[in-house]
């Protein structure tokens, strides 16, 4: 899929090039840009993030951005100024706003290598159950994008749900040409001394090393459902052998989310051990690794 597998997650590097100078985006194999919506979105009150247990991380952002036409006029440029190749993350309260940010993006076209639709959001037509969870509003959501552009489209999956499988073939039935495995699960801090959630938003996004073994179960799963599909496995990568676990596991490429935040070149100390971890095994190519996980 990628000449270089590794990927900054969605969330990472925010919304633009405001990163470059800690880490060059041109050397990663695409940067997704954290998740727009055709409006600008402020978010949830502080606190957004904060550390959990066993070097998780919860974070309740809420999705705060300054909508797609903005990011195209002032984000867009320098990105594609430093080289990176760009993966574009869209969210919406309803399946019209997915299309309208879709459509937004058609005359910058030429500089984004994919959409990447995060159905882990709020579907305000549907009693506010994420997209992700219900097989009727994903696949709606999937064809009315890929009416709208002809971009190429990765649904990126929430794991809480009771069958990954049966959402990711919905996904691919509806067009989509991958699948980005997994958004954050659901998790809860509590501040003993208030009685209240550390969180200024109450839950948040659980995320990190602890959450690598949830991300490789939903990829080989649906991989081996699936076989041959384009997927970014994402989740608690920290290390080249976790990148390789996640390509063995069925991966294409992989996403760093977490681990960036406590190392902004994180995702290349990863790549660079990978690197070395394929020539000891004397490994030519990644894509040797995709899928080679045997299971019993
Ligand atoms: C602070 C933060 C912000 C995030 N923002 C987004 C987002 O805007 N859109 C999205 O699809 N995922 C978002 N994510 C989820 C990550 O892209 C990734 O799927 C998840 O964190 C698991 O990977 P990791 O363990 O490497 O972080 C965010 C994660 C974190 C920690």
């Amino acid at each position: 899929m990628l000449a270089n597998p590794i990927v900054a997650a969605s969330g990472t590097f925010g919304h633009g090039a405001e990163f470059s100078r800690l880490c060059p985006l041109n050397e990663l194999g695409a940067v997704t840009v954290k998740s727009l919506a055709p409006f600008e979105w402020q978010g949830n009150a502080p606190l957004r993030t904060t550390e959990a247990p066993g070097g998780a991380m919860l974070n309740s952002v809420g999705l705060a951005g300054p909508g797609v036409e903005a990011w195209i006029r002032d984000d867009l440029p320098q990105l594609h100024a430093y080289g990176a190749t760009v993966i574009v993350s869209l969210w919406g309260r309803t399946i019209d706003d997915y299309v309208q940010g879709a459509k937004l993006l058609d005359e910058v076209r030429a500089q984004v290598a994919a959409i990447e639709l995060n159905l882990s959001c709020p579907n305000l037509d549907g009693g506010r159950h994420m997209f992700a969870v219900d097989s009727g509003a994903t696949s709606a959501v999937i064809k009315a994008v890929k009416d709208s552009t002809d971009v190429p489209l990765f649904a990126k999956l929430t794991a809480v749900v009771t069958d990954i499988v049966q959402i990711a073939g919905v996904a691919l039935d509806a067009g989509a040409t991958g699948l980005t495995l997994i958004n954050t699960l659901l998790g809860l801090m509590i501040d003993p001394a208030t009685r209240k959630p550390v969180l200024g938003a109450g839950g948040g996004g659980l995320s990190g090393t602890p959450i690598k073994p949830v991300a490789l179960r939903a990829v080989a799963e649906v991989a081996r459902a699936f076989p041959g599909t384009p997927i970014i496995g994402t989740g608690g990568v920290n290390t080249g052998i976790d990148a390789a676990e996640m390509l063995m596991a069925g991966a294409s490429a992989v996403g760093v989310g977490t681990a960036t935040f406590a190392e902004p070149r994180a995702s290349l100390r990863i790549r660079d051990e990978l690197v070395r971890w394929c020539r000891r095994n004397r490994i030519a190519t990644t894509a040797e690794l995709t899928g080679s996980l045997q299971m019993p």
